[in-house]
C-alpha cells in the first residue's frame, strides 16, 4: 500500500471523528447556551437556585435548575464537557496538517498570492494559531474584557486583521481553513485555558470549604457566549474549500469577513429568540449580506471569452491532459495524489463532457489547477471555459 493511498484513508478516518466530536461540543454548546437562556424563576425556595426549566424530551420529563454561584455541599459525582472539544480539536489539527502542511506546496501557497516556500508557509500558519489564541485571550483579560461593547470591537478588528493577513499570505482556499482553524482553535482554548480552569478552581474552594470565586464562573461564562457566536462562522469556513466562488475572488477577505458577519448574526437571532425577542432584522441583514454576494460575484464570462473562437475538442483533450489528468485519472501520476479526486476523472473524451460543468466553476475561479501547479495559461483557460459554454460539443 502505497502512502498517498493511506493518507487518504487517514484523511477519511480523522474527518469522520472531526465532525462527531464536533457535533457533539457544538450540540453542548447550544443546548447549555439555550438551557441557561430559558430559566424560569425557581419555585422550590432553594436560595441558592437562580433558576430552574422543565423540558420533555425522548419521552421523559427533565427537571434542571441552574446555582447563582454553586450549591451549598459539591455533589458526589459531577459531569464535565471537554472531551468533545479537545477531540475536535485534536482531530482538526491533524486534518490541517494532513492536508495543508503536508502538502502546503498544493494547498496553503499559491504563488500569484505569494510565492512562499512551503515551509515558511508553515510557520507562518502555525504561527497564526497560536498568535490568534494570544492576542485574543490578552485582550479579553485586559480592561477591555470588562466591557462588553469595547471587547467586541476589538474582537471585529481582530478578525480583519487576521483575515486580512491570511488571505495575502496563502491561497484563497488555505486562507479561509486558515482563519477558521484559528478560530476553532481559539474556541476549543477557551474551553481548555479558562473555562476548565476555572472550573477547577471553584470545585477545589468547595471542596476546601470555601465559597468559589464568582470571577471564575463569569470568565467561563464570557468565553462561553464568545464560543456560541463564533460556531456558525466557523462552520462556513471548515466546509468553504468545497465553494471556490467564496475564496477564488480577488477581495476574498470581504468575502470571508461577510459571511462570517452574517453566520454570526444568524447566531444572535436565535439567542434573541430565547429571552422571547424576535429581532427579524438580524437574520433578513444577512440574508441581505449572502444575497449581495451572490450578485457581486456571480461569474462574468462576457470578457473572459471575448475574441475566443470554440476550440476543437482535440485541442480541449489536449490541454486536459496536460494540465489537469496528471491529478484526474484513473491512475493518477502526480505525486501525493491516489486516486483521481473526488473521483473527477479528466482523462477520456467521454469523462471530459461527463465532468464539463464541474469544471467550469474550478477553471473560472482559478480553483484548479490547485496553486497552478501544472500551469495552465489564462488562454487555454478560456478556451476550456468556451468550450464549455458551447455545450461541451465532441468534436
Ligand atoms: C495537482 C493535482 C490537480 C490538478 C493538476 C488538477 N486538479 Fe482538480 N482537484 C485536485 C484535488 C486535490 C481536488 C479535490 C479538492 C478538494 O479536496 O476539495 C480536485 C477537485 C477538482 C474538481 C471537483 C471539485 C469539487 O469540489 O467538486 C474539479 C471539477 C476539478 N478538480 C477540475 C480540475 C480541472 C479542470 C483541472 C485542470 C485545469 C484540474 N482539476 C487540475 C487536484 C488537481
Amino acid at each position: 500500500m502505497d502512502s498517498a493511498y493511506l493518507a487518504e484513508w487517514a484523511n477519511l478516518l480523522v474527518r469522520w471523528l472531526h465532525l462527531i466530536a464536533g457535533i457533539a461540543w457544538i450540540g453542548t454548546s447550544f443546548y447549555f447556551i439555550g438551557l441557561d437562556n430559558q430559566l424560569d424563576p425557581p419555585r422550590d425556595g432553594n436560595p441558592r437556585v437562580k433558576g430552574e426549566q422543565w423540558s420533555i424530551h425522548g419521552g421523559g420529563f427533565y427537571h434542571k435548575q441552574k446555582y447563582a454561584l454553586a450549591p451549598a455541599e459539591l455533589p458526589e459525582k459531577l459531569h464535565w464537557f471537554k472531551w468533545e472539544a479537545y477531540w475536535t480539536w485534536i482531530s482538526g489539527f491533524t486534518l490541517f496538517v494532513l492536508i495543508y502542511w503536508w502538502n502546503a506546496s498544493t494547498y496553503l501557497v499559491d504563488p500569484q498570492v505569494l510565492d512562499l516556500p512551503p515551509w515558511l508557509a508553515v510557520v507562518l500558519s502555525a504561527s497564526m494559531l497560536a498568535g490568534g489564541w494570544v492576542i485574543y485571550d490578552q485582550i479579553c483579560r485586559s480592561n477591555f474584557g470588562e466591557d462588553e461593547r469595547k471587547l467586541s470591537i476589538a474582537m471585529v478588528a481582530l478578525l480583519i486583521v487576521a483575515a486580512v493577513l491570511a488571505c495575502n499570505l496563502f491561497s484563497g482556499r488555505g486562507a479561509f481553513l486558515q482563519v477558521g482553524a484559528m478560530t476553532g482553535t481559539i474556541m476549543v482554548a477557551n474551553v481548555a485555558m479558562v473555562i476548565m480552569p476555572g472550573q477547577r478552581r471553584m470545585v477545589a474552594a468547595m471542596q476546601a470549604g470555601r465559597e468559589p470565586d464568582p470571577k471564575d464562573g463569569r470568565w467561563g461564562k464570557q468565553r462561553s457566549v464568545h464560543n456560541t457566536y463564533l460556531t456558525l462562522p466557523v462552520l462556513f469556513l471548515m466546509i468553504s474549500p468545497h465553494y471556490p466562488m467564496t475564496w477564488g475572488s480577488r477581495w476574498n477577505w470581504v468575502v470571508l469577513l461577510a459571511i462570517v458577519l452574517a453566520g454570526a448574526l444568524v447566531r444572535q437571532y436565535f439567542v434573541s429568540r430565547q429571552f422571547g425577542r424576535n429581532p427579524i432584522a438580524l437574520p433578513l441583514t444577512a440574508a441581505a449580506v449572502v444575497g449581495g454576494l451572490m450578485i457581486v460575484l456571480r461569474p462574468a464570462p462576457g470578457p473572459q471569452l471575448a475574441g475566443i473562437d470554440v476550440p476543437s475538442f482535440t485541442e480541449v483533450q489536449a490541454i486536459a491532459a496536460s494540465r489537469c489528468a496528471s491529478c484526474h485519472a484513473a491512475r493518477p501520476t502526480f505525486d501525493g495524489i491516489a486516486a483521481a479526486p473526488k473521483g473527477v476523472m479528466l482523462d477520456t473524451p467521454q469523462n471530459l463532457r461527463r465532468w464539463a460543468q464541474s469544471m467550469r466553476q474550478q477553471i473560472a475561479t482559478e480553483a484548479m489547477p490547485p496553486g497552478n501547479l501544472t500551469e495552465i495559461t489564462p488562454e487555454e483557460r478560456a478556451k476550456l471555459l468556451a468550450w464549455i459554454a458551447a455545450g461541451a460539443p465532441a468534436n
